[in-house]
């Protein structure tokens, strides 16, 4: 019978052959413990020398790290591992020797890691970090899908830019100049026009020139956009998502948040709702923390967000920034006109913006002066304003990170170790 390491709990007490890698071993002269692992899960192989022929013992003995397997025995309850099981192995059937694996148990720096990437990803760290991205995924779809939304996709190449001219990739379409998409957003508008409540999952891309641990070149971003939602409702819509994927990953993601080390006490508490302060109110926080420099009006950086998030065990909303720093679509406030209908969502320990989301102006003319005032001219621009031309209604949404959040719920420092092949400012490479 052929089953992978996670199915391994079904098959206990029963012979079974798994097609596996050898991640690790330990030997003596009577017994060779084998580290397994085949992508499902790492799992531990004992070989005792009296219960297995002398060839099999030396083949185990001798076996090289990353070397594929066939690997057969009987499933054992193992109560000193968190995984609960272990093969009491009685045959071994070598498919492909690895000769000098680069990467062996000792340190290594990271910059050799990132060289090798694509063979880092097989560690159990890098594989952790995975599955919890993959959860998170997968709650995503399942939180928007049982809230009545539907996923559609924007394109990649765009001929307009959607957050600002400054960070764009350009690229030739032919004879046309076009660029890779900062954000959905603007074509997911006119998706919630046409079916409701929409959803994006997808890659995007900011030419930006930051080396930071919160920075990717391409990283990838969930955005929903919902007619006839204003502001707030959509603030609540944010808190049950994010509280929604934590739990999610607290209860199916256990065995990798212990290997991650990860302080998962401080992720129980992330339940709905979040607090909100407003950017006034930010000011006058940053102010009494000692950042003396900070002008209202001016944009907040990862200091001045992790100040922010001290104060707070859950993720915080900073609401109501001013125009001068935000995108050109945000509705202003019906109050004052100097700020606009639009929040932040600032993660908890340091991880910084995991979300950016506003209403969205719905005013032809209030559009068009926008329009003149940002100098977005030209036809890749018209096909927008026809939005709030015909039945405009009022709609907001928002960007979820996907990296960042993967950061912040696996505990891990960079976001380059959260996604499979990171873009950074100086690697394009594996
Ligand atoms: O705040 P941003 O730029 O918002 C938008 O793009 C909106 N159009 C989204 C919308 O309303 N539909 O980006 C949204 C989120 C950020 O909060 C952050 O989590 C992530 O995307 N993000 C990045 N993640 C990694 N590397 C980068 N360079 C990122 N830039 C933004
Ligand atoms: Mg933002």
């Amino acid at each position: 019978m052929k089953i992978t390491i996670a199915q391994a709990a079904k098959y206990n007490e029963q012979e079974v052959t798994i097609g596996a890698w050898l991640a690790n071993k330990r030997s003596s002269g009577k017994i060779a413990f084998l580290q397994l692992r085949d992508g499902t899960g790492f799992m531990q192989g004992v070989v005792v020398k009296n219960d297995v022929s002398e060839e099999i013992f030396q083949t185990a003995k001798n076996l090289s790290q990353e070397t594929s397997i066939y690997i057969t025995g009987k499933i054992v309850e193992d109560s000193r591992s968190k995984f609960g099981y272990e093969m009491q192995v009685s045959n071994i059937e070598v498919i492909h020797e690895a000769v000098d694996y680069p990467i062996t148990p000792k340190e290594h720096g990271t910059e050799f890691l990132m060289d090798h990437r694509h063979l880092w990803l097989r560690s159990r760290k890098q594989h952790a970090i995975m599955k919890v991205r993959n959860e998170i995924i997968r709650a995503t779809y399942q939180f928007f899908n049982d809230n009545g939304f539907v996923k559609v996709d924007p394109p990649i190449l765009t001929g307009s830019s959607a957050e600002g001219t400054t960070e764009l990739f350009h690229t030739k379409y032919f004879d046309e100049e076009a660029y890779l998409s900062q954000s959905g957003q603007l074509y997911m508008e006119a998706a919630a026009m046409a079916l409701g409540k929409v959803f994006s999952f997808g890659p995007t891309f900011r030419a930006e020139k930051s080396k930071t641990r919160r920075h990717l070149i391409e990283f990838w971003m969930i955005e929903p956009e919902m007619a006839f939602v204003e502001h707030e409702e959509s603030l609540e819509i944010q808190e049950n998502y994010v509280s929604f994927i934590v739990q999610a990953v607290l209860e199916n993601c256990k065995l990798e948040l212990d290997v991650l080390e990860r302080d998962t006490s401080k992720l129980e508490s992330i339940k709905a709702p979040f607090p909100r302060i407003s950017y006034d109110e930010a000011i006058e926080l940053l102010k009494e923390k000692g950042f003396d420099d900070i002008e209202w009006g001016e944009d907040f950086g990862a200091p001045h967000e992790t100040a922010i998030a001290e104060s707070f065990d859950k993720p915080v909303f900073i609401t109501n920034y001013p125009k001068g720093i935000k995108a050109f679509y945000m509705k202003p406030h019906p109050d004052r006109d100097d700020v606009v209908l639009c929040a932040d969502l600032i993660a908890p320990e340091g991880y910084g913006e995991i979300i950016g989301g506003s209403q969205r102006i719905d005013d032809l003319e209030l559009m068009q002066q926008r329009y003149e005032e940002h100098g977005l001219t030209g036809p890749a621009y018209e096909w927008y304003l026809e939005l709030s031309k015909y039945g405009s209604v009022p709609h907001s949404g928002f960007g979820l990170g996907l990296e960042r959040t993967v950061a912040w719920l696996s505990g891990v420092e960079h976001i380059r170790e959260t996604i499979p092949f990171p873009r950074l400012l100086n690697r394009l490479y594996p």
